[in-house]
C-alpha cells in the first residue's frame, strides 16, 4: 500500500486529531526507521520517547518471541510471574515503595490523582504548573497548564490551580495547608524542555511535607534512563535520600518497549491510604509487556546504557550549542537525550524540511525543535544531523 492510499483511507474514516508527517513507517533498524519507498529516517524523536532502545533490537525481539508462546493477556484477578518482579526493580531503581501498573503515561497521572485525593482526604486542592502536560482525559487536562489543550473541554474537573514555572515565591503563597498534592514534571516536555530548578524541587518536597501535602512527580517523557539517570528527579534526590524523594511518580512511555505499560509509584504512606477495589484497570501490567520491560531493565543494566546516554548526551547538547551562533537560534536546553533547540521564529517548516531529508524531529510550543533520539544514536549520526540542521537554519529569515 502507497502513502497516497493510506492517506486517502485515513482522510475518509479516521477523526483527524493528528497533522501527520509525510511518512508510511515500514521497518526500522537501530536509531533509523525506512518508510515503504526503502527511504532511511534518521529517528531523533524515537516515537515520542518511547523507543529509547531504537528498532529491531535482537534482545527485545527475542524475548517478545518467547513470551508470545505464553497467553497474551492475563487479568489483574489473577497472578502471573512478572508484575511483582517488574515492580520490584521500579522500587529498587526509584526508591519508592509499591507499583501500580496501567497502559499509558495519562493513567498513570490519572491514578496519581485519585491516589493524591484518597490519601488528602477531606483535601482536593491539586497544585500544578503553568505550561506542563500531563495528558488529555478530564483529570490530566485539569492537571495541564496550557491554555490551548484546556479552553475547548471545560469546565473541567475543580480543584486545579497554577504555579508560575519555577517560582519559588508563588510555590510559597499558593501552598497552603488545604492543598493536598503538587504536580509537577522533572523537565517540561511538551512545554519545550523546561527542566525545573533543583530550588524549585527542594522547595517543593519540603513545604508539601510541611503542609500535608503530597509531591507527585511526572516522569513519563524525561524519566527511565532519558537523562542518564533512572529517573531525572534523582539529580535533586537520590533514591537513598528518603526525606527528599517525591511521594508518587508517573512513569511510561519506553517502560514496555513499544508495547502500551504505564506505572505509577508510590510511597509506603500514600500506598496505606488504598484498599482493594478502590482503583483498578484490565489491560495494566499485563504479561507480554512486563516481560518485555524486565528485558527493558536487564539490558539498561547489563550495556552500561544510563552512562552512555549522559556522554553522548552531552555530545549532543554541545553540538547543538555551536549553533548558537546562528541569527534564529534563541536557547539550547535539556539534559541526557531530551534536548531542545528554542528558536525565534515558528519551528514547523524547519520539522518538514529536515524530514525531507531524511531526519525526524518535532516542534513542539511553536518555536522549540525537539529532540528525544533513541538511547542507541551515535556520535557520528549526530554529525550527520547537525550537518543537516544548520543550512537548514542558516537559510531562515528572522
Ligand atoms: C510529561 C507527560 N505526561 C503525560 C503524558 C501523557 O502520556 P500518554 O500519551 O502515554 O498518555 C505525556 C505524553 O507525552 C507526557 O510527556
Amino acid at each position: 500500500m502507497q502513502l497516497a492510499h493510506v492517506k486517502e483511507l485515513e482522510k475518509k474514516y479516521l477523526l483527524g486529531t493528528y497533522a501527520r508527517y509525510e511518512l508510511l513507517v515500514d521497518r526500522g533498524n537501530g536509531a533509523y526507521l525506512i518508510d515503504k519507498a526503502n527511504k532511511r529516517y534518521l529517528d531523533l524523536l524515537a516515537g515520542i520517547g518511547v523507543n529509547s532502545l531504537g528498532y529491531n533490537h535482537p534482545r527485545v525481539k527475542q524475548v517478545l518471541r518467547k513470551q508470545i508462546k505464553k497467553p497474551l493477556h492475563v487479568s489483574n484477578l489473577m497472578y502471573h510471574e512478572y508484575q511483582g518482579r517488574l515492580a520490584q526493580k521500579l522500587c529498587e531503581i526509584s526508591g519508592l515503595d509499591r507499583a501500580f501498573f496501567t497502559n499509558s503515561g495519562t493513567e498513570s497521572i490519572e491514578g496519581c490523582l485519585k491516589f493524591a485525593r484518597a490519601y488528602g482526604r477531606p483535601k482536593f486542592k491539586i497544585l500544578s504548573l503553568d505550561q506542563s502536560f500531563h495528558g488529555r482525559t478530564f483529570g490530566a487536562l485539569s492537571a495541564t497548564g496550557q491554555k490551548q489543550y484546556r479552553e475547548q473541554f471545560e469546565p473541567l474537573v475543580p480543584g486545579f490551580e497554577f504555579i508560575a514555572f519555577n517560582d519559588v515565591q508563588d510555590l510559597e503563597r499558593k501552598l497552603t495547608d488545604d492543598v493536598c498534592a503538587v504536580l509537577v514534571e522533572t523537565i517540561q516536555g511538551e512545554g519545550g524542555i523546561r527542566p525545573l530548578s533543583e530550588e524549585f524541587y527542594k522547595r517543593a518536597r519540603e513545604l508539601s511535607a510541611e503542609k500535608g501535602a503530597l509531591l507527585i512527580v511526572d516522569e513519563i517523557q524525561c524519566g527511565l534512563g532519558r537523562t542518564g539517570c533512572w529517573y531525572a528527579f534523582h539529580r535533586f534526590a537520590p533514591p537513598s535520600d528518603k526525606a527528599m524523594l517525591p511521594d508518587m511518580v508517573a512513569s511510561a512511555k519506553p517502560l514496555g518497549l513499544g508495547i502500551p505499560l504505564g506505572a505509577i509509584l508510590l510511597s509506603e504512606k500514600v500506598a496505606a491510604a488504598i484498599q482493594v477495589g478502590q482503583h483498578g484497570t484490565t489491560f495494566g501490567g499485563g504479561p507480554l509487556a512486563c516481560r518485555a520491560s524486565l528485558e527493558y531493565f536487564k539490558i539498561l543494566e547489563e550495556e552500561k546504557v544510563l552512562e552512555r546516554v549522559s556522554i553522548i548526551g552531552a555530545y549532543f547538547k554541545k553540538r547543538l550549542e555551536e549553533l548558537k551562533d546562528l541569527p534564529v537560534v534563541k536557547e539550547v536546553r535539556g539534559e541526557g537525550l531530551m534536548l531542545a533547540v528554542e528558536l525565534k521564529i515558528s519551528g514547523k517548516e524547519i520539522v518538514k524540511q529536515l524530514l525531507a531529508e531524511g531526519f525526524i524531529i518535532n516542534c513542539t510550543h511553536e518555536t522549540v525543535l525537539r529532540m528525544l533520539p533513541p538511547f542507541v544514536i551515535t556520535e557520528k549520526q549526530i554529525d550527520k544531523f547537525i550537518r543537516a540542521l544548520r543550512p537548514v537554519l542558516e537559510a531562515q529569515k528572522l
